[in-house]
């Protein structure tokens, strides 16, 4: 008996618990609020990443440093060699566009620190390389000019900056995990300053730029482990604070460390999780991140790219459970993009350019519709138009549409708006007559004007 009385006591008080840490909040701002300041992210859907940075030399992942447990004067060569002569963003803005992205985020810094911009409080910066440029203005300047909302990338981690403490995944400490070793390199370190760093250069990011439309703050990790790093690591409060003060329309990303608050991050960012895991994130604000190939930076030797229909799939599954997909691009040391990214980007521009409306402004189907064989849903709520994205493609030309009976006024293609004849067949379902031979696209869109 008194088990059960204290069981049920320790119930209540977790209970309570986890709803005032679901209830903690550091602004104000309502749901609706922040659903209108999301509109344009949410209705996008689709978006580019660029991971660009002096890694793009060793062209062997953006890790690079890390993974060869490199020093400073060990990576000092990508710095001096560094001379993007073929940079041109507006290129750059041009194939996002045409793929059919509605918005790029750049890495403004990576965990190398190397900075794209011209910041006041390091040297590490490409204005100091054969760049001689601010190349963050000019990707800003590009994208805008093509109608593409703007967004940064900030690292949190900096293997460069000699106030930033180790962890572990700081390169100097990959191969000596000890705590003397720790020490000896911790010694002189201090995360006072490199916090008063993060916010000088998150305000001059805030700042000198125009309007910015997102910031992706990378990353926290092992809370409380002294390897690992965390909110108050990076004082995650006062960065947001300022963020949104400096730039009150913003959309920011969820690695800050701030998992207590429910305004901590505007959205969830499942990195490289595949299409079946993303369906535990339906009803979410979320963005899954996707590279083409395993690696952010550009990687000359990495062989393994995602074919076109396994871009499709992330594209329509992230859309089908109501989320985004931004995808992303490693330019060369260069500054352009390689020709398997561009190839992979035309394919999609080929698809969107017919397609695009089950994507735009569209989630996850109403909950009485379901998926016929395998193939995927998404929805228009203000169309009131269903997309049936065609996976498995008919042989005989014929889909039954499982209880779809008296719900659809008219049905045609996508691509050509060509018609798509339906009878009704036996029961509730109604079934497609689809022509013999498949559209020329991997996965053709069969829309639905709904009753
Ligand atoms: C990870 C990696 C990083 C990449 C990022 C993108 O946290 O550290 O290299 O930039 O995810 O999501």
């Amino acid at each position: 008996m008194v088990k059960k009385i204290l069981l049920a006591f320790f119930m209540v008080a977790f209970t309570l618990s986890l709803a005032s840490a679901q209830q903690k909040k550091l602004g104000n701002e309502t749901e609706a609020q922040k659903k209108q300041r999301m509109k344009w992210w949410t209705d996008a859907r689709f978006g580019m990443f660029i991971h660009w940075g002096l890694y793009s030399q060793a062209a062997r992942h953006e890790w690079v440093k890390h993974n060869e447990h490199m020093t400073n004067a060990e990576y000092q060569k990508y710095f001096d060699q560094f001379d993007p002569d073929h940079f041109d963003p507006k290129k750059w803005a041009r194939e996002a566009k045409a793929a059919g992205m509605k918005y790029a985020v750049l890495t403004t810094k990576h965990h190398e620190g190397f900075c794209l911009f011209d910041s006041k409080y390091t040297n590490y910066k490409a204005t100091n390389t054969k760049a001689k440029r601010d190349l963050v203005k000019e990707f800003v300047d590009a994208f805008r000019a093509e109608g593409l909302k703007v967004g940064f990338y900030y690292s949190l981690l900096d293997w460069h900056h000699p106030d930033y403490t180790m962890d572990n995944a700081h390169p100097l400490v990959q191969v000596d995990t000890s705590k003397a070793n720790y020490d000896r390199l911790n010694k002189g370190r201090d995360m006072n300053k490199y916090r008063e760093y993060l916010k000088n250069q998150i305000t001059e990011l805030m700042t000198k730029y125009g309007k910015i439309d997102i910031l992706w703050m990378d990353w926290s990790w092992n809370k409380g482990d002294p390897h690992g790093k965390w909110g108050d690591d990076w004082g995650a409060k006062d960065l947001l604070k300022i963020v949104r003060k400096l730039q009150p329309g913003i959309i920011v990303n969820n690695r800050l460390g701030l998992y207590d608050y429910s305004d901590g991050g505007d959205f969830e960012t499942p990195e490289q999780v595949s299409s079946t895991e993303l369906e535990k994130y339906k009803g979410k604000t979320f963005e899954t991140c996707q590279t083409f190939s395993g690696s952010w930076g550009y990687y000359r030797d990495e062989n393994t790219w995602k074919t076109h229909r396994q871009l499709l799939d992330l594209l329509i599954t992230s859309v089908s459970n109501g989320g985004n997909l931004i995808l992303n691009v490693g330019p060369t040391a260069r500054g352009e993009f390689d020709y398997r990214a561009t190839h992979a980007l035309d394919s999609l521009s080929y698809w969107m350019h017919a397609n695009d409306k089950s994507i735009y402004d569209c989630s996850f189907a109403p909950s009485q519709f379901k998926a016929p064989d395998g193939n995927k849903l998404t929805y228009n709520p203000t169309t009131k138009r269903l997309y049936i994205h065609l996976y498995n493609y008919p042989a005989d030309g014929k889909l039954v549409l499982p209880d779809y009976k008296g719900k659809v006024k008219y049905a045609q293609f996508l691509n050509d708006y060509s018609e798509v004849k339906y009878v009704s067949s036996g029961g509730n379902d109604l079934e497609l007559t689809l022509p013999k031979t498949k559209p020329p696209y991997e996965i053709p869109v069969v829309e639905l004007t709904l009753q």
